[in-house]
């Protein structure tokens, strides 16, 4: 059995990429940090006829992180898949669009649940991961991340300056091309994607894409062959700019 787990997978992307994984017969593992809302969750994909269960996690917390991958070592023995999600983006609906008004703390809330969760749930599953035949990590990362967009006056992107939010996303891109290096030779792949501008709580409703176009690159890189790519960054359409 491949087993799956998906941080921030109550709603939004992260729980139409769990849906989409567990339709490829896939258990997957619902990571939320609110317990109702994550067990209603993954009672909605049972419901479809998936094997889904709950998890806690909060991906801001190290003892969360810890507890949930001894949780799974426990039931499971390994993962075969993580799927880094969960992610804050809160400068829009604060309003701060300059540094002046960005304060240390609210920047350090960005990068603890962008950053530094990933690189946590990286470092506590990889010993899970490397039982697996066929490990794969994808970090879900944003355009906004990109140094060539946000560089580009001709890039959509350019405009759009959350600087929390889009640097966390290029450090995050930057922990992608870290650990790829260390996992060459394995049979773990980690790969960045972007979902694109999707209606969720965070995308709001005035963005382009469904949830379903949205997880469409991750359920791909989350499920490579192994002669896939290691290290990438990626949209459904094939690699995309750093
Ligand atoms: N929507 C877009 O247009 C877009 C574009 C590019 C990239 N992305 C990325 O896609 C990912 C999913 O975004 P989304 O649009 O689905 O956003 P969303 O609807 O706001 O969902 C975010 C999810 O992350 C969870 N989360 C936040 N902080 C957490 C923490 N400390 N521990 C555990 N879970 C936490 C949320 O849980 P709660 O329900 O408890 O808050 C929620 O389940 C994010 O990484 C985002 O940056 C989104």
């Amino acid at each position: 059995m491949t087993i799956a787990l998906i941080t921030g997978a109550n709603k939004g992307i992260g729980l139409e990429t769990a849906r989409q994984l567990a339709a490829k017969g896939i258990h997957v593992l619902i990571g939320s940090r609110d317990a109702a809302n994550g067990q209603a969750a993954a009672q909605k994909l049972q419901a479809e006829g998936y094997k889904a269960d709950f998890i806690a996690l909060d991906v801001s917390n190290e003892a969360s992180i810890k507890q949930a991958a001894q949780t799974v070592n426990d039931r499971y023995g390994k993962l075969d898949i993580l799927v880094n999600n969960a992610g804050i983006h809160p400068e829009f609906g604060q309003g701060i669009f300059s540094f002046e008004q960005m304060s240390l703390d609210l920047m350090m809330q960005i990068y603890q649940t962008n950053v530094f969760g990933p690189f946590m749930m990286i470092r506590e599953f990889l010993p899970l991961l490397r039982r697996s035949e066929a490990g794969r990590i994808v970090n879900t990362s944003s355009s906004l991340g990109s140094l060539t967009e946000q560089s580009n006056p001709e890039s959509p992107y350019y405009p759009v300056n959350t600087a929390g939010y889009n640097s966390s996303k290029t450090a995050l891109n930057a922990l992608t091309v870290q650990i790829a290096k260390q996992l060459t030779g394995t049979n773990i792949k980690i790969n960045s994607a972007c979902p694109g501008w999707v209606q969720t709580d965070m995308g709001t409703a005035a963005a382009p894409r469904t949830v379903q176009e949205g997880a469409t690159i991750i359920v791909q890189l989350a499920t490579l062959p192994n002669d896939g790519p290691n290290g990438g960054f990626f949209d459904e359409n094939g690699a995309i700019n750093w």
